[in-house]
C-alpha cells in the first residue's frame, strides 16, 4: 500500500518544548523502590542509594523534566517524613498502592525530598513535585518550596543544608496536588478552584519575594470541559469585588502557568489482543488530541494565548494486566511503543499550547521506559520511540499532512490512519518521523517536504524485525535497537522507501 506525507516548512507551528519529553515517577510497585532506588543493596552499582544502571540507561535520553512524588501518592503525602536521617524517618501508609520488594501498602520514606532531587541532579532533570492538596494544608505545601528553594537564613532552609544541600535546588515546577477530582480528594470543580487560589496564593507569594519568581504552578484539570469550565470560572471568585488588596495581586489565573490532563487507554490485553484491538488502541490514543483541543478552548476562554500552557502528565498505555495487587506492571509490547509514536505526532501538531507531558511511568511501572530485576536493568521499545524522536526536541513543530488509508474501529470517534508522522526543522536540518501501524504488510510511503534544497542525511527505522506482541525482557531487550534503512532520495525534496510493516521510521534532512 501507498501513503504521502507532506511537510509545509513555510507553516511552522510553534516551537517543540523538550519537556514534551518528560517522565513521572510515583511511589508506586517497583517505580522508586526496586527501580530507581534500592539503598544499600549491592547487587548493583549504587550512588547515594540510587541505581546506576537505571540511571545509565535513563541519561541516554537525555530527560527534561520528571514529576514526583505521584500522582494518587502525592495527595497523602507528607514530605517532612522523608528528609532527615533515614533511620528516624517514620513507615507510614501508602494509601493507594503496595510497592517495593515487599510488596505491601506501606512507604518507608528511605526515599524522599533530598533524594529524589539527587536523583534529578544525577539525570541533569528538571524536577516537577506535586505537593499535598487533597490531605493537607498551604502551609505544607509552602514549608516544603521553602525547604527546595530559599537560599536565605530560615530554619527550612537551615534544615536542608544540615541533610546535605547548601544551595537551593531551584524547583521549577510545582503541582497543586493531583487529579483532585479523584484520588486527589474528590473535590467539586469549584472546591478544587477554591484550593487551587489558596494553595498558589502563597506559592505566588513566595516565589516573588524569596525565589526571584522562577517557579512555575501547575493546575490539575479533568477530561471534560463541564469541570474544567466550572473549575475556570470558581476560580474567578471574588473578582467582581476588584482584582486583589493593595499589593495589586491582580487576576488568579496569574496563579497559574500550566494546566493538566490525564489520558491512558487500552484495547485487549497486553500481549494477547485480536486484530481490530491492535487497531482500536491507536483510536483511543488519538483521544489526547481531542483532549488538548478541548482544555484549550477552554483556556482561551479565560486568558489571551500562550498565558497557560497544557501540561499532559500522565498519558499511555494501561493494559488490564496492569493491576494494583502486581504494582501495575504490564509486558512492553511493539504495540504500545508504536502508540506512543502516534501520541507524539499529536502531541506536536499542538506544539503552541503543549508547555510539558509526562508519560506513565518511568520504571517498571504501566508504560515503562525502563524495566529492572534485581541485577539488571534494560530498555523497552518505548524507550526506542522516545530515543528515535529526540531529535525533533527545541526544533520548530511543521503543518504535516498524511495522505494514507484510515480504519473505521466500531463503537470509536476516530478512524486509525494507517500512518502517523510528524516533521520538525532548526538548524539547518528537518527532522521526519512516521509509523506504519498496518503489522502484516509494509507500506510504500512519500514524504515530501516541499524544497529541493534538503537532502536524506540519515534514515533509520524501528521494529524491522519485531511482532507487535513482543515484549522487551532482559534477554532480548537489544533487539529493539533501530537500524540502517534504504531510502531514494528524489532529489526534489520528496524521499520515498517501504516501511516495514509495525515499524517506526526517523529520517533526517540537511539543508
Ligand atoms: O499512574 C497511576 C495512577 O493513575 C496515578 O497515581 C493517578 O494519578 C492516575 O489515576
Amino acid at each position: 500500500m501507498q501513503s504521502e506525507v507532506r511537510v509545509s516548512s513555510h507553516e511552522p507551528i510553534d516551537n517543540i518544548s523538550k519537556n514534551i519529553y518528560g517522565h513521572f515517577a510515583e511511589h508506586l510497585g517497583r517505580c522508586i523502590y526496586g527501580g530507581l532506588w534500592v539503598g544499600d543493596d549491592d547487587r548493583v552499582e549504587t550512588e547515594d542509594g540510587i541505581r546506576m544502571d537505571t540511571v545509565s540507561l535513563l541519561r541516554g535520553l537525555n530527560m527534561p523534566v520528571l514529576r514526583w512524588p505521584g500522582g494518587c501518592f502525592a495527595d497523602d503525602y507528607h514530605w517532612e517524613d522523608g528528609v532527615g536521617p533515614r533511620e528516624d524517618r517514620p513507615r507510614r501508609r501508602n494509601l493507594w498502592w503496595t510497592q517495593g520488594r515487599e510488596n505491601v501498602p506501606e512507604e518507608s520514606n528511605e526515599f524522599g525530598t533530598d533524594e529524589f532531587l539527587r536523583l534529578c541532579q544525577l539525570l541533569d532533570t528538571d524536577p516537577y513535585i506535586a505537593v499535598n492538596v487533597g490531605s493537607s494544608t498551604p502551609q505544607e505545601a509552602l514549608d516544603w518550596i521553602e525547604y527546595c528553594n530559599y537560599g536565605g537564613d530560615t530554619e527550612l532552609a537551615d534544615r536542608r543544608r544540615e541533610n546535605g544541600q547548601e544551595e537551593p535546588y531551584g524547583v521549577k515546577y510545582w503541582g497543586i496536588g493531583n487529579e483532585n477530582w479523584g484520588c486527589g480528594g474528590r473535590f467539586a470543580p469549584d472546591e478544587y478552584a477554591d484550593e487551587y487560589r489558596r494553595f498558589a496564593n502563597y506559592f505566588n507569594g513566595f516565589d516573588k519575594l524569596m525565589n526571584e519568581g522562577s517557579t512555575e504552578f501547575i493546575a490539575c484539570g479533568h477530561l471534560t470541559d463541564d469541570w474544567n469550565k466550572v473549575f475556570f470560572d470558581s476560580l474567578n471568585g471574588g473578582m467582581e469585588f476588584g482584582p486583589g488588596s493593595f499589593l495589586g495581586m491582580g487576576s488568579p489565573f496569574n496563579l497559574m502557568d500550566h494546566f493538566s490532563v490525564h489520558r491512558y487507554y487500552q484495547a485487549g490485553g497486553d500481549t494477547d489482543f485480536t486484530d481490530e484491538q491492535y487497531y482500536k488502541i491507536f483510536a483511543r490514543a488519538q483521544k489526547v488530541g481531542g483532549d488538548i483541543d478541548r482544555a484549550a478552548e477552554t483556556i482561551s476562554q479565560y486568558v489571551p494565548e500562550d498565558e497557560i500552557g497544557i501540561i499532559v502528565d500522565e498519558w499511555g498505555v494501561w493494559h488490564p494486566e496492569a493491576r494494583s495487587d502486581n504494582g501495575l506492571e504490564q509486558e512492553n509490547t511493539v504495540r504500545d511503543a508504536l502508540t506512543t509514536a502516534g501520541v507524539l505526532d499529536l502531541i506536536h501538531a499542538r506544539a503552541d499550547v503543549v508547555s510539558m507531558a509526562n508519560i506513565a511511568q518511568l520504571v517498571n511501572v504501566l508504560q515503562c521506559l525502563v524495566q529492572t530485576d534485581e541485577e539488571a536493568a534494560w530498555r523497552t521499545p518505548t524507550y526506542r520511540v522516545f530515543d528515535l524522536y529526540e531529535n525533533h526536541v527545541g526544533q520548530t513543530a511543521l503543518e504535516t499532512s498524511v495522505d494514507t488509508e484510515k480504519r473505521a474501529i466500531e463503537g470509536e470517534d476516530h478512524d486509525v490512519p494507517m500512518v502517523s508522522a510528524s516533521a520538525s526543522e532548526g538548524d539547518g536540518e528537518l527532522f521526519v518521523t512516521a509509523s506504519n501501524r498496518r503489522h502484516d504488510e509494509p507500506e510504500t510511503l512519500t514524504v515530501d517536504v516541499g524544497s529541493s534544497s534538503y537532502s536524506v542525511s540519515s534514515a533509520t527505522v524501528l521494529f524491522e524485525d519485531n511482532d507487535i506482541r513482543e515484549y522487551s525482557t532482559k534477554e532480548n531487550a537489544e533487539s529493539f535497537e533501530a537500524s540502517p534503512l534504504d531510502v531514494t532520495d528524489e532529489g526534489d525534496g520528496t524521499v520515498t522507501f517501504d516501511a516495514p510493516p509495525a515499524s517506526v521510521v526517523g529520517l533526517t534532512l540537511t539543508e
